[in-house]
C-alpha cells in the first residue's frame, strides 16, 4: 500500500473500500481485501461460496469448511423459485437436448450459433410474456446489458428507479447515456423529472425491476405507463424475480396489473424461476430484430448450450403444464410472511417470493447470518454497500418445494436468533 491509503479502522471497513485503495501497483488492493476476509472468516461472518454437494433444492447439502464435513441445510437463498432446477422433465429436456445437439452451440448466434432450439424458446419466451418477439441472451445480466447499451446512446437519457439492479446500472453506464433516478416507486417523481427533462435528451428510457431483488415488492407498472406515454418515453421492465412467480401463470408483472403487451421492453432471466441460465428481452419485432445486431452482449457472445435451451423448453411446459407449482410456492409466501410478521420482524414492503428481515445494523445483520448458517439454515445477510447501512438485512427467497417443516424451522431458527440479538 502507498503512503496515501487512508487509515481504515478495522471495524469501519467494508466492501466499498478496498476497490477505491490508491496505487501505482493495480493489485495493491488485493492483499489488505484478502487479509479483511480473513478476519471476517475467523468471526465466522464470511458466508460468501458455500458450497453444494448436490442439487439447489429445499434441503441442500453444503461442505462446512471449518468441520470438513458435509452437513444438510434448509435452502432459503435460492433464486430457483418452482423447484425447475431439478425437476425431472426439465432434465431430461437438457439431456435430450445435449445428446441430439452436443454439448455447445459453436458459434455466437447471428453468424453459426443459431439452433432450432434457441428459435424454439424465443417464440415461446415471447408468447409467454405477450410480445411479438424475443432474443435470447448467455445470462440476464447480459440482457440487461445488451438492452440497455443497444438503443441508448449519448444523448438520450435513461432514468432508473433507485433500487433497480447492478445489471441496470451497468448497462446504463457503459450506454453512455445521461443517467439519472427516481426515489424507489414514486411515480409522482417519475412524472416530474420527465416533465423537468422534456425535451432536454433526444430519447428517453425509463427503467423499473418488475419485482425488486431485495425488497421483493412490485413495481407500480399502470401508472408508469401512463406516466411513460404522457411525456413520450419508453418504459423497461426487467423481470427477473416476476417470471415464473407472479401474475397469471406466472407470466409476471405485465400479467399481474393486467397491462401485458403494453410495456416497450420487458427483459427476463431462465436463470431463476426457470431454473437454467441465461436472459431475454422482448418486445417488437423491429426493436427485436434491431438488438440482434445493436445487444453487443448478444452478438459478441456465444449462443445458449443445447442442453440450456432444450430444459428452458421443458421449464416452460412444466409451468404451464403443472400451476399446483405456483400455488404451492403462494402457499408457502403466505405462510411464512404471516409467521415472520407474527413474530415482529420488518419485512418492508415484501409482497413476493423475497424476504427481506430489516435490521439496519451492519453487525447484527453479520451476527444473525452466522446464528442462521450454525442452525442450519441458508439465509445470506445482505448489508452495504449492497444496500444502505439503515437498510440491512437478512435476505430470504422462497421456492414451491420448500416443506412445511423446512419453514417451520426456519422460522424457529429466526425467533431465536432475532430474539438474541434484539431486532424482534
Ligand atoms: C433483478 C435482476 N436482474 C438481472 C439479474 C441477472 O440475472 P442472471 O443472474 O440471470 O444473469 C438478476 C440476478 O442475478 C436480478 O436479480
Amino acid at each position: 500500500m502507498n503512503s496515501a491509503t487512508p487509515a481504515l479502522r478495522q471495524d469501519e471497513r467494508t466492501m466499498a473500500d478496498f476497490f477505491a485503495l490508491p496505487d501505482r501497483d493495480i493489485f495493491a488492493k488485493t492483499r489488505p481485501f484478502f487479509q479483511f476476509c480473513g478476519e471476517i472468516r475467523d468471526r465466522g461472518h464470511y458466508l460468501y461460496r458455500r458450497t453444494l454437494l448436490g442439487p439447489s433444492a429445499n434441503r441442500v447439502t453444503v461442505w462446512d469448511e471449518e468441520r470438513e464435513t458435509a452437513r444438510s441445510m434448509v435452502m432459503m437463498a435460492s433464486n430457483n423459485y418452482l423447484g425447475l432446477t431439478s425437476h425431472p422433465r426439465v432434465v431430461e429436456g437438457g439431456l435430450d437436448a445435449q445428446r441430439r445437439y452436443g454439448a455447445g452451440s459453436g458459434s455466437v448466434s447471428l453468424l453459426a450459433g443459431t439452433l432450432d432450439l434457441h428459435r424454439q424458446l424465443e417464440a415461446r419466451l415471447a408468447a409467454f410474456k405477450g410480445c411479438e418477439d424475443a432474443v435470447v441472451f448467455p445470462a440476464g445480466y447480459s440482457a440487461n446489458v445488451g438492452c440497455v447499451t443497444g438503443l441508448a446512446r449519448e444523448g438520450d437519457l435513461v432514468i432508473n428507479d433507485i433500487l433497480n439492479h447492478a445489471s441496470i446500472i451497468d448497462g446504463c453506464r457503459l450506454s453512455g447515456a445521461t443517467i439519472k433516478a427516481f426515489p424507489h416507486c414514486s411515480v409522482e417523481a417519475l412524472d416530474k423529472l420527465l416533465g423537468r427533462t422534456a425535451g432536454s435528451h433526444a430519447g428517453r428510457l425509463v427503467i423499473v425491476d418488475g419485482v425488486f431483488s431485495m425488497d421483493g415488492d412490485i413495481a407500480p407498472l399502470p401508472r408508469l405507463i401512463e406516466v411513460c406515454r404522457k411525456h413520450g418515453a419508453r418504459l423497461m421492465v426487467d423481470e427477473a424475480h416476476a417470471t415464473g412467480v407472479i401474475g397469471p401463470g406466472g407470466r409476471g408483472t405485465p400479467a399481474y396489473h393486467g397491462v401485458e403487451g403494453q410495456v416497450d421492453l420487458v427483459v427476463g432471466t431462465l436463470s431463476k424461476a426457470l431454473g437454467g441460465v441465461g436472459g431475454f428481452v422482448a418486445s417488437t419485432r423491429e426493436v427485436v430484430h434491431y438488438l440482434r445486431f445493436y445487444a453487443r452482449s448478444y452478438m459478441f457472445s456465444t449462443a445458449l448450450p443445447p442442453a440450456v435451451a432444450g430444459s428452458m423448453l421443458a421449464a416452460l411446459d412444466v409451468i404451464e403444464d403443472e400451476p399446483e407449482l405456483l400455488g404451492q410456492l403462494w402457499n408457502n409466501i403466505r405462510y411464512l410472511q404471516a409467521g415472520l410478521r407474527n413474530l415482529g420482524f420488518n419485512l418492508g414492503n415484501q409482497e413476493t417470493a423475497i424476504f427481506p428481515l430489516i435490521i439496519g445494523d451492519d453487525l447484527r445483520v453479520k451476527e444473525m447470518g452466522r446464528m442462521l448458517h450454525e442452525a442450519g439454515i441458508f439465509a445470506n445477510p445482505v448489508f452495504y454497500p449492497a444496500v444502505s447501512r439503515r437498510l440491512s438485512r437478512i435476505r430470504l427467497s422462497l421456492m414451491a418445494t420448500h416443506t412445511r417443516e423446512d419453514l417451520d424451522l426456519t422460522l424457529e431458527a429466526c425467533e431465536r436468533a432475532g430474539r438474541k440479538l434484539g431486532v424482534i
